[in-house]
């Protein structure tokens, strides 16, 4: 059934593991099949987000901080059409996700030609080891597309207002310092229609905004999260357990022992070094536009 659209801030629990283990089981397949590693805490993020979604057949969705993040996959896997945006460089995508989607850029620049994809043995090996898995499980497409646009969310001058159905963003908008946030969000809900909802997951702080130094990322109070998307205070959060839900995410096996290995090979990133240490947390923000903005 179709959920129903209400505003929300919520920090993640793991409880939401078990409550959508079907959603869960299918990213962490659909993640193997792609060969592509996910965040120490994407599961959580992820089961979130599909949870509020709705039927995306056939919709508009845009992915802000798409990166090569697994949610644009699943979403043109279930028909959508999505625009993928991010700042970085992804012409070079990889060939087997090239094969498997109807990829496109949206400007030349967007999508290198194949043949300049496999730049090392590694790379080719990695690329038939994901053709064999896509092979092996489906059909050599997705019914959905998926339009590469580089570019920064503060200004998506390329995209007009109004014409996207559905906005979701997985742990990207925390790259943005507090006092920009908020430009970034205006700048998402101006090109989401009306009745349209902005789903976001960002890292939470328990009072003040922080700096998470290794991961590069902002974590947010509950204030700023508020003042950024705009959310009444008839909104309920549950920053209040922030510290009960942490040590539940500490001490959840799941997410420890399905930590990707590409953690271990440097400090600069969500969890130095691949030492299971979380410390923070991802929140989950979803806000629906008014007929008014
Ligand atoms: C941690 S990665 C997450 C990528 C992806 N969402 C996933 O699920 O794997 C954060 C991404 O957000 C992008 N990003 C953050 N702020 C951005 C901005 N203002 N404009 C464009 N891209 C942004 C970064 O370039 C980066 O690729």
């Amino acid at each position: 059934m179709e959920p129903k659209p209400t505003d929300a801030l919520e920090i993640l629990s793991v409880e939401l593991l078990e409550r959508h283990r079907p959603t869960a089981n299918q990213l962490r397949l659909l993640a193997r099949e792609l060969v592509l590693p996910i965040g120490w805490h994407y599961l959580l993020d992820l089961t979130w987000i599909l949870a509020r979604t709705g039927e995306v057949a056939g919709r508009e969705v845009l992915d802000a901080g798409a990166g090569i993040g697994l949610i644009q996959w699943h979403l043109a896997s279930h028909g959508a059409r999505v625009l993928s945006v991010d700042r970085g460089d992804r012409s070079r995508l990889a060939w087997h996700l090239r094969r498997r989607y109807h990829v496109t850029g949206r400007e030349r620049r967007d999508l290198a030609p194949v043949w300049w994809t496999v730049t090392s043995p590694r790379e080719l090996a990695r690329t038939l080891l994901a053709l064999w898995r896509c092979h092996l499980r489906f059909g050599p497409t997705a019914p959905g597309r998926v339009v590469l646009h580089r570019g920064d969310l503060g200004d998506l001058a390329a995209v007009a207002s109004d014409s996207v159905d559905l906005v979701v963003s997985v742990s990207a908008l925390e790259h943005n310092p507090p006092g920009r946030l908020p430009a970034v969000v205006r700048e998402l809900a101006r090109v989401l229609r009306p009745g349209g909802r902005l789903i976001a997951t960002l890292a939470a702080a328990a009072d003040g905004d922080w700096y998470h130094q290794p991961s590069k990322g902002w974590c947010y109070s509950e204030a700023t999260l508020r003042a950024a998307f705009d959310l009444s205070p008839g909104v309920v959060s549950n920053f209040h357990r922030h510290d009960d839900l942490l040590a539940a995410l500490r001490a959840n096996r799941e997410l420890r022992e399905g930590l990707a290995s590409f953690y271990r090979r440097s400090g600069a990133n969500g969890m130095p070094w691949g030492r299971w240490d979380p410390r923070y947390q991802p929140v989950g923000v979803c806000k629906v536009k008014t007929s008014t903005g």
